[in-house]
This record gives structure tokens, C-alpha cells and sequence, in this order.
């Protein structure tokens, strides 16, 4: 039976948010538009099968085609990021990020990672994820001018002695300079592990520095600028890591990994080794370049001024209105955007004073410098006038026409 038939309040819902992704611009940094073949075999048979262990190694019998394709997962993800180990289990970035931790520390450890409030992740000690409450965790964070202060985090390392840093982020437009974190981590004799989550699909396509050699252990979500299917890798170069590492992950916090989900990760991949991916990862960048140019020449306040990468944080810390009027003025306008915590933030985490915009999701929709000039400019408008309520009805049909000539999935079910 089809699911239309069996279940239509779902099939309903589903074909709903295909249409507000389509009619909406997605300009949410950590969100992109996965492939219709990744789409296919994350829908396919594969989810029966269970495959605890690791290829060669399983505890079930019937695993010999799963084998081939995580061995192929593997070898693509090692290939990608120039690694020796690579596991494609995990099951999101937070529980790579778990299994780095497990691999590497013991309850206890002290850790040092980026400040939430400054554009670190949760997983980077902050005290609500179990990153913080298993793990003495410390910060480091952006001057005003928005950019990390590597002699700073130096000398905060040099007080804490942490055993392990966390480097990357979740609102950083700057690009990080793993070798300077090398030197840091040497300093205290602790270990490096980069998160590169965000910028993953830049570093594969030679866009932004490799963490690799000098980070001991990465990790990065598949389905942000990889634009795969949602889930966690993890990679190392040094053999008793990746021992440990595969023991952290399976048996420490998972069971039978998800193999359609491993499937797809080998078909993201096989993109991001592609030609065209170059070419992405370049317009990703070229456009979110664009966008802030556009924000600056219309007064707006860019934290560091601009960016590097594939997001832009405006600063609303010299204005009447905070990111989360902001935020909802755009969702009125056909833009989903998020409210973000600025350097020198005066406002709650729940109000702040700035916004977060991505340029990976409009990218893979096939939309170059042009289009973002053009949206840049309805950002700046709407933000110019953020109260009016007229303005934003009919900035949203513009956009809904511009969307339009840009349709990525001609269905919500592959
Ligand atoms: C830097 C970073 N690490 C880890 C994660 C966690 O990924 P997930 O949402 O798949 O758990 C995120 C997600 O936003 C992130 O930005």
C-alpha cells in the first residue's frame, strides 16, 4: 500500500513541508538540500537490516552487502578528507562528537571549547549537553571584532591544561587556523579535535585549510554544506585513536547502526568527490561573499565585517530591534533565517542581537552572486522598515517568484 493510502495525515504533512521548502528561501547555515539518490536509498530496504560491529566484525549474520557498503562509506569519507580511519557510523554530529569524547577522555577531563554564546556548538561543553555535565568544561571566545584571539585561547590553556581542545563552530564566519590550535594543543600537551560540522564541504573541496595534519581527531555532520543525508563521521589518522574511537561508538553509545543511512552517506560522498563539487563549494562562497557585501553597502553591521566561509551574522547591537525581530520579520517575508548571540551581545539567548544567514541551501537550488544581491537587498529593506507588515506580504510573493524558477524536488517522496 502506498503511504499516500495508509497514512494521509502523514503523507499530508510531508507534502506540506515540501512546499514551504520550496515557496521559502532556506537560509539556515546549518541546513541544505540533500540529493534525490540520497533521498532514494534512505528510503530503501536497507533500514531492515541490522548490522551490529563493523564490517568484517558483525554480530549478525546476512551482513555481507551492508559490509560493501560501509567498507565503500569508509573508503570514500578517508578519500575525502586525506585520512588513514574513518567511522561513518554515528548517527548525528552530537553523537560523534559523544564518541570523540568517549574515545579520548574519562569522566572528569577538563575540556576547552568555543563559548555557545560566542558560535561554539553544544556538544563543546556546554553545561546543559552531556559534553559539560560529564566533563569539567572551559571556553574560549571571539573579541569584538568577532574573531577568535589565538593568543588568548593560548594563554586560557595554559591556566586550564585542558586534555583536549575543541576547535570549530556553529557561528564562526572566520576561517580557523587549525595549525595555530596545533601549537596550542602542544603548548599544554592536550589533545586537538576540530568539529568541522559547518565548513566540512569547503575543507573537502579545498575551500577552507584541512584540519588534517594537525588535528588528532575530526568530526563533522554529513548533512549540512556536504549537503548528505543527516548523521556524523569521524576521522583520524592515528590507528589507537580510530581502536578506540570505533569502541566509543559501537558498543559505547550505539547499537545497529542505521545502514540506510550509511548507504546514503557513500552516495553523498560520492558527490562531494566529484568535479561539480568544486564548483559548489566555490558558489557557496562566492555568495555568501555577495550577501555581505550587499549587507554592508546597505549600513548593516556584519560581525567581523564579512565572512570567509558560508555564513554571514548580522549585528543589530546599534539597533532598536533584536534578532528575533528580525528573525520573524524575514519568516513573514519567505526568508527562514535564526536569531544568534552576537560578540558584546546585551540581550537574553532567547531575544539576542543578531541573526544567522547561510548561503549553502540556496546554492544547491542553483542560485549564484545575482540572485543573493537581490535578496540581500530584500533583507536590508525589510530590516529597514521591520515594522511594516505590507512591505513583508509583498517582499514574500517576490520571493515566492523568484523561488519558483528555482525547484529542486519535483516530489516529497523519493
Ligand atoms: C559545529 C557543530 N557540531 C555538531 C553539531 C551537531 O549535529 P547534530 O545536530 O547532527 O547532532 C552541530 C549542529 O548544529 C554543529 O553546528
Amino acid at each position: 500500500m502506498s503511504l499516500e493510502n495508509f497514512d494521509r495525515e502523514i503523507y499530508d504533512l510531508t507534502n506540506s513541508e515540501l512546499k514551504r521548502q520550496t515557496n521559502y528561501l532556506e537560509m539556515i547555515a546549518s541546513e541544505n538540500f540533500t540529493y534525490p539518490e540520497v533521498l532514494e536509498v534512505m528510503g530503501s530496504i536497507l533500514t531492515n537490516k541490522y548490522a551490529e560491529g563493523y564490517p568484517g566484525k558483525r554480530y549478525y549474520g546476512g551482513c555481507e552487502f551492508v559490509d560493501e557498503i560501509e567498507t565503500l562509506a569508509i573508503e570514500r569519507c578517508k578519500k575525502l578528507f586525506n585520512c588513514n580511519f574513518a567511522n561513518v557510523q554515528p548517527n548525528s554530529g552530537s553523537q560523534a562528537n559523544q564518541g570523540v569524547y568517549g574515545a579520548l577522555l574519562n569522566p572528569g577531563d577538563k575540556i576547552l571549547g568555543m563559548d555557545l554564546s560566542h558560535g561554539g556548538h553544544l556538544t563543546h561543553g556546554a553545561k546543559v549537553s552531556s559534553s559539560g555535565k560529564m566533563y569539567e568544561s572551559f571556553f574560549y571566545g571571539v573579541e569584538l571584532d568577532g574573531r577568535i584571539n589565538y593568543d588568548k585561547v593560548a594563554d586560557i590553556a595554559n591556566i586550564v591544561k585542558p586534555k583536549l581542545i575543541v576547535c570549530g563552530a556553529s557561528a564562526y564566519a572566520r576561517e580557523i587556523d587549525f595549525a595555530k590550535f596545533r601549537e596550542i594543543a602542544d603548548s599544554v600537551g592536550a589533545y586537538l579535535f576540530a568539529d568541522v560540522a559547518h565548513i566540512a564541504g569547503l575543507v573537502v573541496a579545498g575551500e577552507h585549510k584541512s584540519p588534517f595534519p594537525h588535528c588528532d581527531i575530526v568530526s563533522s555532520t554529513t548533512h549540512k554544506t556536504l549537503r548528505g543525508p543527516r548523521g556524523g563521521i569521524i576521522m583520524t589518522n592515528d590507528e589507537v585513536i580510530a581502536k578506540k574511537v570505533n569502541s566509543s561508538i559501537f558498543p559505547g553509545i550505539q547499537g545497529g547502526p542505521l545502514m540506510h543511512v550509511i548507504a546514503a552517506k557513500a552516495v553523498g560522498f560520492k558527490h562531494n568527490l566529484s568535479d561539480e563539487w568544486k564548483v559548489y563549494a566555490k558558489q557557496v562562497k562566492a555568495n555568501a561573499k555577495k550577501l555581505a557585501e550587499v549587507l554592508i553597502s546597505r549600513k548593516y553591521n556584519l560581525v567581523s565585517n564579512g565572512t570567509d566561509n558560508h555564513l554571514v551574522l548580522m549585528s543589530f547591537l546599534d539597533k532598536e530591534f533584536s534578532g528575533k525581530d528580525a528573525d520573524m520579520a524575514l519568516e513573514n517575508s519567505g526568508i527562514t533565517c535564526n536569531k544568534n548571540t552576537v560578540p558584546g551581545e546585551t540581550r537574553s539567548p532567547f531575544i539576542t542581537s543578531g541573526i544567522r544567514l547561510g548561503s549553502p541551501a540556496l546554492t544547491s537550488r542553483g542560485m549564484k552572486e545575482a540572485e543573493f544581491e537581490i535578496i540581500g537587498n530584500k533583507i536590508a529593506d525589510i530590516l529597514d522598515d521591520i515594522n511594516n507588515k505590507d512591505l513583508q506580504i509583498s517582499v514574500k510573493n517576490e520571493l515566492k517568484e523568484l523561488a519558483s524558477k528555482f525547484i529542486i524536488y519535483d516530489k516529497a517522496m523519493y
